[in-house]
């Protein structure tokens, strides 16, 4: 199971497909071009639950969409499903519970955007009930649980998909064309990281299953491994830097998942990568960083160096040094229409469509892997092999 480099140093890409694609041969089974089929005279049904924080960036996107129609609202604040139904002027039925929902007003496909450590349970029901899945990450609280959505999906010929979306942008399509280039010569290492002062509103981010590398290194894994192909074994250094917080929610609390991590993850032919994530990063920008115009991401090649401006949720440019331009240039600064919380609204068009998107559920559990060999190499002082691979994310 491994992948290979050509001479140039960028990734054998054939290699990386043959590979992956014997991995997620189950999709195949649930193409989109089937659901195309049995859904192109109507809109794709939406349901969304959790009416939280992030249903305020969610709610806008999949209401924009001519091919989605969002139907139902839940939220077990059952207030919450009602303010937003309001407030976004949504038209749908509203839930308190997810039995009720899915017994209730007929739809396609489900939102999930609650508290991290129920998504699992509520892709599960979800799928049992016939429902497509798009959730925010993670998708399961564990690989193979993930793994066994993934079967559920799969044999019931229904998609899953898991957040971040990444790799819609266009700057990360830039770096994945120019690695594959050998621009960068033979590529050795990459650093990225992400992190702010920690939500202030919900506990679950600090309580078990929660965390910052489910909430925020999620992204960085994502790219790293979507652009240096997938992790072989990851090394890990976690704790708590920070041992009480006080949230909305439940005011004060004790921390019990990591809020400090550093990832070491070793890619094929011995490429180096290293995550840095916590909820204790100084961090001006918030959700509003179109003007961060420092580097979040490097990744270095005997031939040229690629940093990416702001973040990759939030991309403002590459600036590039090769041996061929020597000094930096900025280059790819348009965004192209990409926001981070497009995920749910992509996919559920791609099935209106038949026109398979980027993102592949494989990617996302591959993230989940990762997290949860961080976590065991944390608390065993060891490296930790992985499994899973995954289709390359960008087509040529
Ligand atoms: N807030 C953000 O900016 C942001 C950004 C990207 C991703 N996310 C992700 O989105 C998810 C939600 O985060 P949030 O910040 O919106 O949290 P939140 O606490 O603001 O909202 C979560 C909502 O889910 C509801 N909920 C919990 N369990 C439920 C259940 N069983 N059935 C129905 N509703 C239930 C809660 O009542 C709450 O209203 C997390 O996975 C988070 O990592 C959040």
């Amino acid at each position: 199971m491994e992948t290979s480099r050509n001479n140039s140093g960028s990734i054998d890409r054939r290699r990386f497909l043959r590979v992956s694609a014997a991995a997620g041969a189950g999709m195949l089974v649930s193409s989109l071009e089937s659901l195309a089929t049995s859904t192109s005279v109507k809109k794709i049904k939406v349901a969304v639950i959790g009416c939280g924080s992030v249903s305020n960036m969610y709610l806008p996107q999949l209401l924009a969409s001519e091919m989605i129609d969002v139907v139902s609202l839940c939220d077990i604040k059952y207030d919450r499903a009602v303010a937003q139904n309001k407030k976004y002027n949504v038209n749908a039925q509203t839930y308190l519970h997810i039995d009720k929902m899915l017994a209730g007003v007929p739809f396609d496909m489900m939102v999930t955007l609650t508290d991290m450590q129920v998504h699992e349970e509520l892709n599960k029901k979800a799928l049992l009930a016939g429902k497509h899945v798009w959730s925010e990450k993670p998708l399961a609280n564990t690989y193979a649980a993930g793994k066994g959505l993934l079967d559920i999906a799969n044999s019931r010929n229904l998609r899953l998909w898991g957040a971040p979306a990444v790799v819609n942008s266009p700057q990360f399509a830039y770096m994945s064309q120019i690695i594959r280039d050998g621009k960068l010569g033979l590529i050795s290492s990459a650093h990225a990281q992400y992190g702010h002062t920690g939500p202030d509103w919900s506990a679950f981010f600090y309580e078990k299953g929660g965390g910052s590398m489910p909430d925020l290194g999620v992204y960085n894994m994502t790219t790293l491994t979507g652009l240096l192909g997938p992790a072989r074994s990851v090394m890990a250094m976690l704790s708590i830097v920070k041992r009480e917080r006080t949230v909305d929610d439940k005011g004060k609390i004790n921390v019990e998942a990591e809020d400090n991590a550093h990832i070491l993850i070793e890619h094929d032919n011995n490429v180096i990568s290293h995550v840095m994530c916590g909820f204790n990063f100084f961090d001006p920008h918030g959700h509003t960083a179109g003007s961060q115009m420092l580097h979040s991401i490097q990744i270095f090649g005997d031939k040229g160096n690629i940093r990416l401006l702001g973040y990759d949720w939030e991309t403002n440019g590459i600036m590039l040094e090769t041996s061929e331009t020597e000094s930096p240039q900025l280059v790819c600064t348009d965004k192209g229409g990409y926001v981070w919380q497009e995920g749910a609204k992509v996919v559920g068009e791609s099935m209106a469509t038949g026109i398979e998107p980027k993102i592949n559920v494989e990617h996302a559990l591959h993230v989940l892997e990762i997290i949860e060999a961080a976590h065991r190499s944390q608390q065993e002082g060891k490296r930790i092999k992985l499994v899973s691979v995954f289709p390359y994310p960008v087509t040529a």
